[in-house]
């Protein structure tokens, strides 16, 4: 069956650095399906043969030099098509229909529209899509992708998914995040269910508490403006720390299918207790970075979080009792994404004169990203004289393990929807359930009432407050940088 991928943001970044260098590479290890052609729309002015010029520049410096393949980008090149139009102006679509059945030909074709574009064109794109009978699946399926943000906060959410619904059935509807394509967080699905020695260990019993880091070096730049009304938890919690979060916690479908592991993560969502306004504060710190304030686009008084930690509870029989931290932030030590499994302590401290070790039960530390891989933190003994002990690690590391180039998260991401498999998006009920969750703590820090935000200066873990938070509940963060293979 032939694939039309139809791009709305045709001449944007997320297209040329992320949408369409993943798709070569797709095509380049042979897994892109035959007769698959790529149809890009924007506003910008532009042939066939000029799209074609600006996107092989591109691939060739985001898929990389040593990967580009000048004969495998003719061919690639042939299937590329550029329909100049706004998402405003219905006749724009009218022509986009004529281009496409031109391009198509009499046969049937899977379609899937990709909205790369801001999300205030979200709903025109998608209302069009219904007036000129785009959604209809006579003549194939047909699917389209959303990027985040899936709405702002539970009420805008629904706004968003009642417009897909009126016009798509849920099965028809992708929304992306990039995170569940990395092979890591795959891997932990696999870690966890495939295995029999972790799971008998992963609940209340044996599970001290569990800690979910996104920490990125990088300042707010360009994005101060829009940056301002997200703040951290709408940028990186509602959406990639939750998701880790589920597939942390979920119980084990019994098959692996799109609808069985959805059901799964849906039901670890529906265990976290929402919290109240007045409980926010205790369960939450927040900090901004030292400059934020003079970002472009950010005003001089702003209290909007640059950093956020939050702790969940789910109430079910697994974890009850067991804190979940999740953390992120701009500015701060390093770039890394990982999982921290804290295990709780041996009932007798045997080699410690009886007193515990603050913080050192054994970890098992899940790297997402920039180093993938997993390391079982564990006590040994120091040789030598006397029971003296200290943590070492075993280590796997994807990248020594498996020489192969790791694909990009977007690639195995475009290939699922290409083939109708929805196990790693985002189904509507759980976006409203993560922005049920959520949305109690956005109130919360944007409450004028609410204490002035702690500072901190960029480079560092978070503001003070965050380690004396984290100490006063006998806990303390795992603020390590990945070493990188
Ligand atoms: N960039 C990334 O790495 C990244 C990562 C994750 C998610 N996202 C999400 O992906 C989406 C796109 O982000 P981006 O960074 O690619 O934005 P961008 O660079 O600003 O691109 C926006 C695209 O939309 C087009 N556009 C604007 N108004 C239009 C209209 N009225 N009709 C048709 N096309 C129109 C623009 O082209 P013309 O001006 O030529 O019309 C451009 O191609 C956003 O929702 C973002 O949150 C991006």
């Amino acid at each position: 069956m032939p694939h039309t991928i139809v791009i709305f943001g045709a001449s944007g970044d997320l297209t040329s650095r992320k949408l369409v260098p993943a798709i070569y590479n797709l095509m380049r290890c042979g897994k892109l399906p035959a007769e698959t052609r790529i149809v890009g729309m924007s506003r910008t002015p532009l042939s066939d043969e000029q799209w074609r010029a600006m996107l092989e520049e591109s691939t060739r410096t985001f898929a990389g030099e040593s990967r580009f393949d000048a004969e495998t980008w003719v061919a690639f090149a042939a299937g590329i098509h550029y329909q100049p139009g706004d998402i405003e102006v219905d006749a724009d679509f009218a022509s986009l229909k004529t281009r496409l059945a031109e391009i198509e030909g009499s046969g049937t074709a899977t379609r899937v529209y990709y909205l790369a574009t801001a999300p205030r064109f979200y709903k025109p794109a998608v209302e069009a899509l219904g007036r000129h009978g785009m959604a209809e699946e006579s003549r194939g399926a047909r699917r389209i992708v959303v990027e985040k943000p899936f709405g702002t906060d539970l009420a805008t959410a629904k706004q968003l998914n009642a417009c897909l619904h009126s016009v798509f059935h849920e099965s028809q509807v992708f929304r992306i995040d990039h995170y569940l394509g990395k092979e890591s967080v795959q891997n932990l699905m696999v870690l966890r269910f495939a295995n029999t020695i972790f799971e008998p260990v992963w609940d209340r019993r044996y599970i001290d508490h569990v800690q979910i880091t996104v920490a990125e070096e990088v300042a707010v730049g360009r994005r101060g403006a829009y940056y301002d009304t997200a703040g951290v938890l709408r940028d990186m919690f509602q959406n990639h720390l939750l998701q880790l979060l589920m597939v942390t916690a979920m119980e084990a479908p019994a098959k692996y299918r799109s609808d069985t592991v959805r059901n799964e993560k849906v039901k670890v969502l529906d265990a976290i207790r929402v919290l109240a306004a007045d409980e926010v504060a205790e369960a939450s710190i927040r900090g901004q970075y030292v400059g934020y304030r003079h970002e472009p686009g950010v005003p001089t008084d702003s209290q909007t979080a640059t950093f956020g930690g939050i702790r969940l509870e789910i109430n079910n029989w697994r974890w009850q009792g067991v804190p979940f931290y999740l953390r992120s932030g701009k500015q701060m030590s390093c770039r890394t994404t990982q999982i921290v499994i804290g295990f709780r302590q041996p009932p007798l401290q045997l080699f410690s004169g009886g007193i515990p070790v603050h913080g050192e039960g054994n970890r098992l530390v899940i790297q997402i990203q920039p180093a993938e891989g997993i390391q079982l933190h564990f006590h040994t003994k120091v040789p030598g004289a006397g029971m003296r002990l200290r943590m070492t690690d075993l280590d796997f590391s994807y990248s020594e393990q498996f020489r192969d180039r790791l694909p990009e998260a977007y690639e195995p991401l475009l290939l699922d929807v290409m083939q109708g498999d929805a196990s790693l998006f985002a189904r509507a009920d759980e976006v409203e359930k993560s922005w049920q969750i959520i949305d109690p703590f956005v109130d919360a820090w944007r409450d004028p009432a609410a204490p002035r935000i702690d500072l901190y200066e960029p480079g560092e873990w978070g503001p003070a407050s965050s380690n004396r938070w984290m100490e006063a509940q006998g806990r303390s963060w795992f603020d390590i940088c990945p070493v990188l293979s």
